[in-house]
């Protein structure tokens, strides 16, 4: 079903993102008819182009990142002509008469700031001065959402002096992702786990996010962030909220984030012998952490891994492990309800430890297991074996699996809609980085040295050690087995 009609305006709209993300998923929504007849994208940015040269550097960045769909030269053609491009001062004056003479009257008016958030302010004060934005006009905003809690307020109380909070969507992007909306669904949508959800039964929670790429290329902004502010502040805590939360009463935008707030103010304060940081060496010619963001002497971690407790009845007493890095192993992300072990066992004989796992993978091969225990078949009497009752959403779900959005274009499509859910509001990002400060402080303050790791590997050793000293271990990082032929 195709949205409203809009006028989309992409501040930074010549940029990283833009090109990569924004752009080549508009067009995959263009073509799956979603975007009416006359929506169009107007691209402003500082550098001086006419349409004509913005539509050529949108059609070189489709064929440079978009996917089977730039074979379709008769769609792009027409996609093309929906884009125009406005040369704009963030700072001035200059270009914005320009762009409010554009706008039109009557369609739904979205402003997505595809830019350092240093101009955020900017942005939105210029965008009600110059009289373009009005009530219904929606503000998209990225992250970095501040750099700690302060920052934010300032960028919270930037925006709120031209908007009101159900005209701005802060994006996460991995709220996009398909199997982070399917959590929702499978704790919610089935009978069978929500029962077991609580610390009667479950024994830790890990969250993994490991990547195989460096930090190459955006070192400059990386080394002054680091992962607890790259990735756990927002995409980590986003997973933890959604695996922790109360139900809500229904599925909306505030009810859902409500409760999602509710998990960030209950999360215990960070203890300094909970936290491992790392910092990948240099490896077979690979440049190290360092050498990537050209600091020797740098501080910043490439990986993290935490320990952590929320303080409700629910999670009385139940770890939550956190983890996520650059060039580990292999790329791949999961969040892995651990069960507890059996009070009692029947089988005589059977002395291994079997336990439930549900896990949940985002990426790749995104999909489900369930880890149960049954009799090992054949002869031998009642062995035990574990074994995962696997789900991979695209052998269960067939080829349309194919046709999953992206994350950016599912949000961008939310925004028109209106339909706030799977955005962060102010709070929830205060509520963060409230969180995550203190830790941040401590390591500035005693100078903190991240522990060197090999690339290709689990991370630091010590991040072994923090599961260790609780009697448990972190699943393994590593490459999915080719799934079974047939
Ligand atoms: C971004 C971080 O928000 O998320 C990057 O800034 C990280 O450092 C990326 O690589 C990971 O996203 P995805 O979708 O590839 O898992």
């Amino acid at each position: 079903i195709p949205v409203d009609s809009f006028d989309l305006v992409i501040f930074g709209g010549t940029g990283d993102l833009a090109r990569r993300k924004i752009l080549p998923g508009l067009f995959r929504r263009f073509r799956s008819g979603q975007m009416p007849e006359d929506a169009r994208i107007i691209g402003a940015a500082r550098a001086e182009m006419d349409d004509e040269g913005y539509r050529q550097l949108i059609a070189d960045a489709v064929e440079e990142f978009g996917g089977e769909e730039k074979a379709d030269a008769e769609g792009l053609k027409q996609f093309l002509g929906r884009l125009h491009y406005v040369p704009i001062d963030a700072k001035g004056d200059g270009g914005w008469p320009e762009l409010a003479a554009l706008m039109r009257d009557g369609v739904i008016r979205a402003f997505y700031f595809s830019v350092g958030p240093s101009l955020f302010g900017d942005l939105a004060e210029r965008l009600h001065t110059h009289s373009i934005a009005d009530e219904q006009s929606r503000i998209v905003v990225e992250k970095p959402f501040g750099r700690d809690l302060a920052s934010a307020q300032q960028l919270n109380a930037d925006l709120a002096a031209h908007f009101g909070e159900h005209q701005i969507y802060r994006i996460d992007h991995y709220l996009g992702k398909e199997t982070v909306q399917n959590l929702m669904a499978v704790r919610f949508g089935n009978v069978l786990f929500e029962p077991l959800w609580n610390s009667h039964y479950v024994d830790h929670i890990q969250i993994t996010v490991a990547e195989t790429v460096g930090v190459g290329g955006r070192g400059s902004y990386y080394d002054q962030s680091g992962a607890m502010r790259d990735m756990v502040q927002n995409h980590l805590m986003q997973l933890l909220c959604l695996i922790a939360m109360e139900p809500p009463a229904q599925y909306d935008a505030d009810r859902v984030r409500d409760e999602k707030l509710k998990v960030i103010r209950a999360l215990q304060p960070l203890q300094p012998h909970q936290v491992v940081r790392g910092q990948y060496d240099a490896a077979g010619g690979d440049p190290s952490y360092r050498d990537d963001v050209e600091n020797p002497r740098s501080h910043t971690e490439s990986f993290i891994a935490l320990k952590t407790h929320i303080a409700n009845w629910r999670w009385a007493g139940v770890p939550f492990y956190l983890r996520t890095g650059k060039r580990l192993k292999a790329r791949t992300s999961e969040i892995a309800v651990v069960f507890k072990d059996l009070g009692h066992t029947i089988f005589e004989g059977d002395t291994a430890r079997h336990r439930n796992i549900l896990a949940i993978r985002l990426q790749p091969n995104e999909g489900m297991d369930l880890q149960v225990t049954i009799k090992e078949p054949g002869p031998g009497g009642m062995r035990l074996v574990d074994v995962p009752l696997d789900m991979t959403f695209a052998d269960a779900l067939g080829p349309d699996q194919e046709q999953v959005p992206d994350a950016y274009e599912r949000l961008i499509m939310d925004v028109i809609r209106g339909n706030q859910t799977l955005f962060m509001r102010g709070d929830e990002v205060e509520a963060a980085w409230a969180w995550t400060d203190p830790i941040i402080a401590g390591w500035e303050a005693r100078h903190d040295v991240p522990k060197t790791y090999d690339p290709d590997t689990q991370g630091p050793e010590d991040a072994m050690m923090l599961m260790h000293r609780d009697g448990r271990r972190w699943r393994e990082i590593r490459e999915e087995f080719k799934r079974r032929p047939g």
